[in-house]
């Protein structure tokens, strides 16, 4: 395939060389300012191929000075261009010397060092991964370059009275003039992806902390002065993140002091940085007035998140960028498991699993798709998808499943022992978990190399003479781009089966020995097809298939749906209880589509359990409140051959409104038994009897206008974000006269508060219909709309393009055409946004014909403009291809 004018050339992980040269110590002098920045370099180089010669990367930099030895070089004895500074005739061991100046009030790229908020009011800081460092010093920027680095940073002490680096402090000072300057040193070998630095005028809020290990150490985190009093949750979960992984990985902090700083502007959720985490400001800041319980959750999962790449990334590195998963998806697992400890694992799993449908699977099946460690690459920032982190994670779930608990952890910790202070690979990882155990793993790499979503066919047969049940189970993976034969992935299924009153059987598998059979099995499909039969089975018994949802596959089952409603009832576990019913979900969705209305008797099924669920004591609400809420458009939509969006979003909603109608007076009742919840709370029952109040409201609202009163009511007297927001939202959904005034109202509440009017510019964005789509236009011009604030567009654009199918897919195209200008705006601002954004279109060719060729033409009108950036032209090369 050639690449489209404005991107890079493509490559290929089978080139990949060790490093020629190599870095051993870095030593850094900034002299911060938000014009100009002057930074000079000493660097340790070391040859290790002496045919080789010196080039190191460096990008939107002014070369100012460059010494070897300490002698100057002239213009003749090296050559600058196209991100590459080449020395001519270096030998090693040498010293380059550079000095460069960058402008980072100019950088809206937000990669390299760059300026937050305004000159006046706003603070310098960087962001290096994946290739942002090479536009702050000219250097090998690549992640098996690992080096040792000193930073001295100089600025003038009123407008930057907080200056951080990486490491440990390492002395300050005054100097003339109003500038003060401060030393650190990272005693870690790192990569140049994982550099930091941060100047300005912040607050910041400390605890001491002491590790398993005896260290003491400094948590610090720090805010613009409006902000500081909202990081105290943030505070909370780092404590319980360092103790967590201490306890259930037997990892501990390595540094005197840990760092965290919050932004605004900042492309996506957050950064690992060694010592000195960066989080968008809406993964870092939370209080019940300000925030929603979901952000609470979402906080408590990023801070996690960061911090565990203290071992799962940075202590242990990638060794190139296509290994990217080997950090993400261990460490969205890692976060994933903190989560579900310390909230609640059946809320986070199936989130996790409505958004692998909504967003993996669905990359999967359009022109994006890619393995979760991609073989090629032209712009890597295009790679922090959905298929490297979520589907990346659900390897190593797999993993963890089959090794069980013990053996996953022991595998983990060879892999630390084994590889620390060194950058890895995937099939380091796999060598390590089965060298700990025992076993080959080699069959799983094809998980890392093969792209598409395997379905899974499961089919049973009960034999009464031979006391019986007869499981057999079939893959098989659709072509994705460039991969047309598809090889039998290792996929293990846990199952459970279930007789008539519920009970969970004894499980053994013909030809094994008797002795104490366990409820649940995992069984390992390793080829295309396999049947496995569990003897003294008396009865035809009612399966629960993947339970856990133990594979990333589409389930297809010849289950009888009133074994489902069976499940959906009477399984141990919740995920799986919602997983049944999200099935039926599924084929009424299927059955609506096709005929306008779902099966009467498959309809009174589903109704049956999910009313049991809601009068069911003991019963977690937040399971309740799940399986109240139908699957979104977009995970309903996969697996369809041509999408009508309007079409679906008909049948959708009539299951939808269908459940409201039907459960009108047992909602009713719900809804008013949960009525005294206290406001300000935030553990995760309470937050969890929230939700089921809050979608019992929806609920009511979508089936009678007639409850609109209970919606007005609770906007005027929630205290808290939550319900504040949900109530609007119904007000909303249901076009009552009172919607205009309490979004004006939501709007002078929250005026000044930048995340809270992100959403309130997302649910209006986000309603299906489709003059969302006007609405999102005028929006476009409001005064607390920036186009260079990602968190803005992703709020605006994002929840329109990327969550709003009916309105976004608008049969006139308005959709398209609002959109596809918004993207060749942004492309001339921030890149990584502008390809983002981009990725709505991906999945055109799915589309019936009037949609398609009205995307078509958008994305060849994007195409056709001149200087593209290599992020938004990899993008749309790719949605193009072989057309
Ligand atoms: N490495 C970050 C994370 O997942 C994500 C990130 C990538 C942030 C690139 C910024 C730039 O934790
Ligand atoms: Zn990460």
């Amino acid at each position: 395939m050639n690449e489209p004018a404005g991107a890079k050339p493509t490559r290929f992980l089978r080139d990949y060389r060790a490093p020629a040269w190599r870095i051993d110590e870095v030593e850094l002098d900034i002299d911060l300012d938000a014009a100009a920045t002057i930074v000079h370099a000493r660097l340790a180089l070391r040859q290790e191929d002496a045919a080789a010669p010196l080039e190191l990367d460096a990008e939107a930099l002014e070369l100012l000075e460059l010494r070897v030895d300490g002698r100057m070089l002239d213009a003749g004895e090296f050559t600058q261009g196209e991100g590459r500074l080449v020395v001519h005739g270096a030998r090693g061991p040498l010293v380059l010397e550079s000095r460069v100046r960058i402008a980072p009030e100019r950088n809206t790229a937000l990669q390299g060092l760059y300026l937050s908020g305004t000159r006046e009011h706003g603070f310098l800081l960087t962001q290096c991964e994946a290739e942002g460092f090479r536009r702050i010093t000219p250097f090998l920027d690549r992640s098996d370059v690992l080096a040792r680095y000193t930073v001295t940073l100089r600025a003038e002490r009123a407008r930057y009275p907080v200056l951080l680096a990486n490491g440990n402090a390492d002395g300050a000072g005054e100097l003339d003039g109003g500038r003060h300057w401060a030393r650190f040193v990272d005693p870690h070998p790192k990569p140049s992806y994982l550099f930091a630095l941060v100047a300005g005028r912040l607050e910041s809020i400390e605890r001491a902390f002491v590790t398993a290990e005896g260290r003491r150490v400094r948590l610090v985190i720090h805010a613009e002065a409006d902000a500081i009093a909202r990081c105290g949750w943030a505070m909370q979960c780092v404590e319980h993140a360092m103790r967590w992984d201490e306890q259930r990985f037997g990892r501990c902090y390595d540094l005197d002091a840990f760092h965290v700083v919050a932004t605004h502007d900042f492309t996506m959720g957050a950064m690992e940085n060694k010592g000195l985490n960066i989080f968008n400001a809406k993964y870092l800041l939370a209080d019940p007035v300000n925030a929603t319980d979901d952000d609470h959750r979402h906080v408590l999962a990023v801070v996690g998140h960061e911090y565990f790449h203290n071992w799962s990334g940075n202590r242990v590195t990638c060794r190139d960028w296509f290994q990217l998963c080997l950090k993400e998806g261990l460490t969205v697992y890692r976060e994933q498991e903190f989560e579900s400890d310390l909230a609640s694992r059946t809320l986070r799993r199936i989130e996790d699993v409505r958004l692998l449908w909504r967003a993996q699977f669905s990359e999967d099946a359009g022109p994006l798709a890619h393995p979760v460690r991609p073989d090629r690459y032209s712009e890597i920032n295009n790679f922090y998808t959905a298929t490297v982190y979520e589907k990346g994670a659900e390897i190593v779930r797999m993993l963890a499943v089959v090794l069980g608990r013990d053996g996953f952890r022991s595998g983990l910790d060879l892999y630390f022992a084994r590889h620390d202070g060194h950058a890895a690979t995937i099939e380091d990882f796999l060598a390590a978990l089965g060298d700990a155990n025992g076993v080959d793993l080699s069959p799983w790499l094809a998980w890392y190399e093969q792209a598409g979503t395997p379905q899974l066919r499961a089919s049973g047969r009960h034999d009464a003479a031979r006391r019986c049940y007869e499981l057999t189970l079939e893959q098989h993976t659709a072509p994705t781009p460039g991969q047309p034969h598809k090889r039998a992935l290792p996929i293990p299924v846990a199952v459970a089966l279930f007789d008539r009153a519920g009970r969970a059987l004894p499980l053994r598998l013909d030809g094994e020995a008797g002795g104490s059979a366990t409820s649940e099995r995992v069984l390992l499909l390793a080829a295309d097809a396999a049947t496995f039969r569990f003897v003294d089975v008396d009865e035809p018994p009612t399966p629960s298939l993947l339970r856990g949802f133990s594979a990333p596959v589409r389930l297809v089952q010849d289950t009888p749906p009133q074994a489902l409603a069976a499940i959906a009832r009477h399984e141990s576990d919740g995920f799986n209880r919602w997983f049944a019913s999200d099935a039926l979900v599924r084929r009424l969705f299927a059955q609506a589509l096709a005929h306008g209305e779902p099966d009467a008797t498959l309809f009174s099924a589903w109704i049956g359990c999910v009313a049991g669920a809601l009068d069911e004591s003991g019963v977690d609400p937040a399971l309740v409140a799940e399986m109240l809420t139908v699957a979104d458009a977009g995970a309903l939509a996969d697996g369809l051959d041509e999408i009508d969006p309007e079409a679906v979003y008909q049948a959708r909603t009539r299951v939808e409104t269908g459940l409201a109608l039907a459960l009108a007076a047992p909602l009713a009742r719900r809804h008013a038994a949960l009525g005294d919840i206290d406001d300000l709370a935030v553990d995760p029952p309470t937050q969890a009897r929230r939700r089921l109040r809050n979608a019992c409201l929806a609920a009511l609202c979508r089936a009678d206008v007639a409850h609109a009163p209970l919606a007005r009511a609770q906007y005027e007297r929630a205290r808290n974000l939550t319900d504040r927001l949900a109530a609007l939202g119904a007000l909303l959904s249901m076009r009552d006269a009172t919607a205009g005034a309490a979004l004006a109202d939501f709007a002078t509440r929250h005026a000044g508060d930048a995340l809270v009017l992100d959403k309130w510019f997302a649910l209006q964005a986000g309603e299906p219909d489709p003059r969302a789509c006007d609405r999102v236009a005028s929006l476009l011009a409001h005064p607390a709309f920036r186009w260079s604030n990602p968190n803005n567009v992703y709020a605006l654009l994002g929840a329109f393009a990327l969550r709003n199918p009916r309105a976004f897919h608008r049969a006139d195209g308005d959709g398209y055409r609002l959109v596809a200008d918004a993207i060749v705006r942004l492309d001339a601002l921030t890149p990584q946004v502008a390809a983002r954004l981009a990725t709505a279109f991906g999945a055109w060719r799915r589309y019936e014909p009037v949609r398609r060729a009205l995307m078509h033409r958008e994305l060849e009108r994007m195409l056709g403009r001149d200087r593209l950036s290599p992020d938004l032209a990899d993008i749309l090369g790719r949605s193009l291809a072989g057309d």
